[in-house]
């Protein structure tokens, strides 16, 4: 037990320890020298996804650095739409683009090859199982059906999702068949990361945050809810975080409505409310990624209120959001020993 204890299972059965422990979204990335060197090597940035070698590299970085609880292994939820044949591709200081879908497109939508397309990624949770720490957990994930959507349905990121929105006004029947496929493929998916290695996985619904209330429960809840009980079908064990982003009061009952072990929470949800959180399960978060970035006193109390608001409840430490690249690599030193330092 003690020597493959994985903290950040523990905390997923409904442990709570002291201190928590911690990983952060995005923990490998820009903010590192050792990573944008890489990323030279790689060419595109999806052929960085799509090499084992270099994929593997990357997700060990942030841990050789600050040997955090857990490895979040290195893709992107857009490979799901480029394996789909919408020639996605991510342009320097543009974000990401890909061919717009429209109804027709969706009903020409297949899952022939997709398994084959994500290959090397599978390959590469298999070789980060070996070359893992034993006490490291390892954590798979995918985007959210709603959040994958909204970029495929826009060709590119958008402030505030409006093209989607209107696109599942107009065409409901095709926007459901859309989330419905997402959310299989992507449960296929996150059964091979699983049998590959993956200790838990983490569905990434970033966009959450932009649904009304029926939306959310139809187009964000509703999908991810289809997705676990379908890798529960066949997994029985799988353990999952649902990580709905600025989805505030409703995530009330996110957890339960979608099955979920644990849920991430970004750094707009009040303390107190996180605490009635914790009351029925484990959360993840929350720290707003800028604190890192002022790091000194904003990023001691930040971590400090977290810590004594959340800290005698199952937590596992994390950011509200992904760690930014103008982040110094030295205070996430600081944010780690601070986490750690505390009893
Ligand atoms: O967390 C990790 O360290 C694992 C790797 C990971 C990446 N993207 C690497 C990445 C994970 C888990 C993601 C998830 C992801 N990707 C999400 C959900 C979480 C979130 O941040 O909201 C979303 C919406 C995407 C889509 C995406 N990928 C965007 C919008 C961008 C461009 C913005 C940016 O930060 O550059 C990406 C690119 C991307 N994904 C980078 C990294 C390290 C930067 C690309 C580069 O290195 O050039």
């Amino acid at each position: 037990m003690s020597e493959t204890r994985r903290k950040v299972l523990e905390v997923l059965d409904g442990k709570c320890l002291t201190p928590p422990p911690i990983w952060l979204m995005r923990q490998a990335g820009r903010y590192l020298p050792e990573y944008r060197e890489t990323r030279l090597k790689a060419g595109s940035f999806l052929d960085l996804c799509y090499t084992p070698d270099l994929a593997v590299e990357v997700t060990l970085q942030p841990i050789r650095r600050y040997a955090f609880d857990a490895a979040i292994l290195f893709s992107d939820i857009l490979v799901i739409p480029d394996a789909l044949h919408r020639n996605v591709r991510f342009e320097e200081g543009h974000g990401p683009k890909m061919d717009p879908i429209d109804a027709d497109g969706i009903a020409r939508l297949s899952a022939v090859g997709v398994s084959g397309h994500l290959r090397p990624v599978i390959e590469t949770v298999s070789r980060l199982r070996r070359e893992l720490p034993t006490e490291t957990t390892l954590l798979g994930f995918c985007g959210a059906p709603w959040t994958v959507a909204t970029y495929m349905i826009a060709g590119h990121g958008t402030p505030d999702q409006a093209p989607a929105r209107l696109f599942a006004y107009r065409h409901p029947k095709e926007f459901d068949d859309l989330l419905a496929f997402l959310a299989d493929i992507s449960a296929d998916y996150l059964v091979e990361q699983i049998d590959a290695g993956a200790d838990a996985v983490q569905i990434f619904d970033s966009w959450a945050g932009v649904l009304g209330e029926e939306e959310f429960a139809r187009f964000a809840a509703e999908p991810v809810r289809r997705m676990i009980a379908s890798v529960r079908a066949r997994r029985p064990s799988a353990k999952v975080i649902a990580f709905a982003k600025g989805a505030g009061l409703l995530l009330k009952d996110y957890r339960h409505s979608t099955g979920a072990d644990a849920i991430g929470l970004d750094w707009s949800v009040p303390l107190s409310f996180a605490a009635e959180l914790q009351k029925d399960g484990p959360v993840q978060g929350n720290l707003d990624p800028m604190r890192v970035v002022a790091g000194g006193a904003a990023l001691e109390s930040g971590i400090d209120r977290i810590l004594d608001v959340l800290g005698n409840g199952p937590l596992i430490f994390n950011l509200g959001h992904g760690i930014t690249p103008q982040a110094d690599p030295a205070n996430v030193t600081a944010l780690v020993s601070r986490v750690r330092g505390r009893r």
